[in-house]
């Protein structure tokens, strides 16, 4: 990979993401070739909407999970054939888009979302299925940027959607549920205990509102380990889920993933811009920071670094270019003489990367993004200065 590397350094001379899609497709055909019929995995395209990203899981048989309408209109641009869409914000002219385009199952999320939906399907003289997404109360400490058992505005807890009469909504057929409220699991014991826990309380709930639970919409949730090489073995998760899916005798499981599938593919790539010393604290300012990479602000968790060369090494506070303490990347050990020019090398990047990012404060350069796919390098994205998207 390193001639592949310097000849991007060369040509974009600016910071830049780097996709191995010939690994990607590797994991994700794994992935499909393990898969019992009736347990589905779907790309959750806000970890990485990359248009060749999506193609590929289409080529390779996966369906894709937007949120937006900017994610639908990718997805529908890179032929992406099986879409579901989750997602707080969903208002009626999204809801029709989604219709239009043919969305195979729409997640609603509030009562809102149901009396619009039913409108929207209703003027277009269909029906539409739909999975009514569930946030539970959630025992324990389990935090995630999905809220834990914090209360969110994804989805609605049991007693609310109770105040509904689903029977009243004619044209939307409610074939399961969704419920996903937690976020980089790493361990399958733990997944199996979220699981089994949420799988009673979505089977009491469908009880109670008459619902025949065809399908449960698990999310997504799977870990990647960002501070060492642990990894989670699909084998097993997919063995924990045929397990809960014959145990609880409904139809299908489904997975979103995001993290999981692309994460690791990953690399972002940028330059040492000062190094200094302050009161005792050794800092190295880089030409990329939150700006290309917000995830170790949002979540404070720091993504796996190291220099382009080796070397006796101490700890360096690695900062990026916004004028904000936020724009931090973590502490980290590379070689003790770095120089300003010299190129770090973040991994697992994949995953909540450069669309993720805050990339306009301070009119920054956005970053290049480049794959390598069937042996052959591709630029995405070239590099582009401010004068090329300020208004
Ligand atoms: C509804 C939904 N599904 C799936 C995912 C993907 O989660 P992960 O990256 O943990 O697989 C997310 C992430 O936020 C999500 O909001």
């Amino acid at each position: 990979m390193s001639e592949i590397i310097e000849k991007l350094i060369e040509e974009y001379d600016s910071s830049f993401y780097f996709y191995d899609l010939d690994g990607f497709e590797k994991h994700i055909q794994a992935i499909k070739e393990t898969l019992h019929p009736d347990i589905k995995v779907w790309y959750a395209c806000k970890a990485n909407p990359l248009k060749k990203i999506l193609s590929l899981l289409n080529d390779n048989g996966f369906g894709v999970d937007v949120a937006s309408l900017g994610e639908l209109e990718q997805a529908k641009s890179a032929g992406v054939k099986n879409l579901i869409a989750t997602g707080p914000a969903k208002s009626p002219k999204y809801l029709s888009a989604l219709m239009e385009s043919g969305v195979g199952t729409i997640i609603v999320e509030s009562r809102q979302q149901l009396r619009d939906l039913n409108d929207v399907a209703a003027s277009q003289g269909r029906k539409q299925d739909v999975l009514l997404r569930l946030q539970l109360d959630w025992e324990g400490s389990l935090k995630s940027v999905l809220g834990g058992s914090a209360i969110t505005p994804f989805g609605l807890h049991p007693q609310d959607w109770k105040e509904e009469n689903l029977s009243e909504y004619a044209n939307l057929n409610v074939k399961g549920l969704h419920c996903f409220q937690w976020g980089n699991i790493l361990d399958v014991n733990e997944l199996g205990k979220i699981w089994q826990e949420t799988i009673s309380q979505c089977v009491t709930f469908a009880r109670e509102m008459k619902i025949d639970l065809q399908v449960l919409d698990l999310g997504g949730g799977l870990g990647l380990s960002y501070s060492d090489d642990r990894e989670l073995s699909f084998p097993e998760v997919h063995e924990l889920l045929v397990s809960l899916k014959n145990k609880f005798g409904f139809k299908e499981i489904w997975l979103e993933l995001g993290r999981f599938s692309i994460g690791k593919f990953g690399h972002y790539f940028t330059r040492v811009v000062d190094v200094k010393s302050v009161r005792g604290k050794n800092l190295i300012v880089a030409e990329g920071g939150i700006n290309h990479l917000a995830r170790p602000a949002l979540v404070g968790e720091a993504f796996p670094v190291s220099a382009m060369r080796s070397g006796e090494t101490k700890k360096y506070s690695i900062h990026g270019p916004l004028c904000t303490a936020l724009d931090f990347l973590g502490d980290h050990d590379l070689p003790k003489d770095l120089k300003s020019g010299e190129w770090l090398h973040f991994k697992k990047t994949g995953a909540y990367g450069f669309t993720e990012s805050m990339p306009y404060f301070l009119c920054h350069e956005l970053c290049g993004e480049a794959y390598l796919h069937r042996g052959k390098v591709v630029s995405a994205r070239n590099p582009e200065q401010s004068t090329g998207w300020m208004k």
